[in-house]
């Protein structure tokens, strides 16, 4: 089993690339099947959660062409199968946007049920109203989601929950229903306009997007594009709250500063110099970092996936500070790993209070998640001795040469596989 091993430290300094947007991508992907034209797609970050989902077009029988590791090309025309296959479903949750896309070209879809997952119960319930409000009949058995529409007419929807998988999901079959859906308390995130602005690219006919109106007027198909998915806004202060625990000074480029409004906002608040360029956010921090307190909030609010980050900043700043979870009941799992470095974490039902202490200590930990691994790598980073991060497999779904582009930024990382390489990266990286 892959872990981390990491020799803490060092003050991140250096320029680092951020890749394309996963959670735009995902989207995306799913989408460029509602053509029988070729998509090309630049800009991919080369992560499994990216590579699970081509695997997974290419087993219903689009043609899948990975021109490199961040282009795909593909073409639906010779998609046979409306039923995606288990084994997608459980490596990925997103593999449901093929709900959406196959019902608004194929007018049918079926894929097995989405589990829970580590962060919470993840409900589909707004997806599936969506769908019926354009007309579709939904049935949930033996494990399976199916729908089929006759034809799907558009509609007006009111989301009871803001929901980035439901825009997304009811956005895309109503890029081809009869008629004008308007979509109402939608999800405003970068990543959901990314995904209208690449239905449009194809033809669609979506305006709204990254307001909570979209209004979507129907068209009968859609045809080839060639489109670049935008930079990925939680890879990017990822970096950038590693920068703030580390007392480093760490530039992101490639990136769309507005999005990162919040996190820039709260690294001042907690004593960073942040300045932003065109695209590019430097994020240094010489004193010590200052509490400060955050709910978590849909889009342009402080963002859930960057919550165990800032947590992990706060917990090594002066003073108390309260994280509210509102969006996810069961974020804080990392809290008890943390506090095996030393953190000084109370959780009280979806509110963590935070004291500060002075500095942590290296361990052996577990990653419960994706975002919460990448978390613990930057508590290790930031840690005196060695820490070892363990089921960094969660961390590879969404972090594209995570342990590479951080050694960029001059920290002591490496990806091993057994205990004979973790004496040896001990004995070349040893502790003062
Ligand atoms: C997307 O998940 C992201 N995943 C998540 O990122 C992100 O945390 C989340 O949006 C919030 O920003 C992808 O885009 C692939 P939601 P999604 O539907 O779409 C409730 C990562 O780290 N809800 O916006 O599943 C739900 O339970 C991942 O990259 C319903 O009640 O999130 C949650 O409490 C983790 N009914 C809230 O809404 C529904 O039908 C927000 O969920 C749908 C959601």
């Amino acid at each position: 089993m892959e872990r981390y091993v990491i020799k803490g430290g060092n003050p991140l300094v250096g320029e680092v690339e951020i890749g394309g947007a996963k959670n735009a991508a995902l989207g995306i992907l799913a989408a460029s099947i509602m053509t029988d034209e070729t998509v090309t797609i630049e800009n991919l970050p080369d992560v499994n959660d990216i590579n699970v989902l081509l695997e997974a077009i290419s087993g219903i029988g689009a043609k899948v062409e990975r021109i490199d590791r961040h282009t795909a090309r593909i073409n639906g025309s010779t998609i046979t199968n409306f039923s995606l296959d288990y084994e997608f479903m459980k490596k990925i949750r997103a593999s449901y946007y093929f709900l959406g896309a196959m019902l608004g070209k194929y007018k049918r879809a079926e894929v097995p049920l989405p589990g829970g997952c580590n962060i919470g119960s993840r409900p589909i319930d707004q997806h599936i109203k969506g769908f019926k409000a354009l007309g579709a009949e939904v049935n949930i058995e033996y494990g399976l989601i199916s729908t089929q529409a006759n034809r799907l007419t558009g509609t007006h929807l009111y989301f009871d929950v803001v929901s980035v998988g439901a825009t997304i999901n009811v956005m895309m079959a109503a890029a081809l229903a009869e008629g004008t859906t308007i979509m109402e308390n939608a999800a405003k995130e970068p990543h959901i306009v990314d995904v209208a602005n690449f239905l449009n690219s194809m033809g669609a006919n979506i305006k709204g997007a990254g307001t909570d109106v979209i209004r979507i007027k129907g068209v009968p198909r859609l045809h080839k594009t060639t489109y670049t998915v935008i930079p990925d806004q939680i890879e990017a202060g990822t970096f950038m709250f590693a920068a703030a625990a580390t007392r480093g000074d760490v530039t992101v480029k490639n990136v769309i500063p507005k999005h990162l409004e919040a996190t820039s906002s709260k690294l001042i608040e907690m004593g960073c110099q942040v300045e932003e360029s065109d695209d590019a956010v430097r994020v240094y921090c010489k004193g010590n970092l200052q509490h400060t307190h955050l709910k978590t909030l849909p889009y342009p609010g402080f963002p859930t996936d960057m919550q165990p980050q800032i947590s992990v900043a706060l917990a090594l700043a002066n003073g108390t500070s309260i994280v509210t979870e509102s969006i996810f009941e069961n974020r804080f799992k990392y809290v008890d790993e943390l506090s095996r470095m030393g953190a000084n974490i109370k959780v009280e039902g979806n509110t963590a209070i935070i004291t500060g202490v002075p500095r942590f200590s290296g361990a052996i930990v577990s990653s419960p998640d994706l975002r919460a691994g990448a978390a613990l790598v930057i508590a290790g980073l930031a840690a005196d001795g060695h820490t070892i991060v363990e089921d960094i497999v969660y961390i590879q779904r969404g972090y594209e040469r995570f342990e590479e582009k951080l050694r960029g930024l001059g920290a002591e990382i490496d990806r091993v596989e057994d205990d004979k390489e973790i004496t040896k990266f001990k004995f070349q990286h040893p502790v003062a």
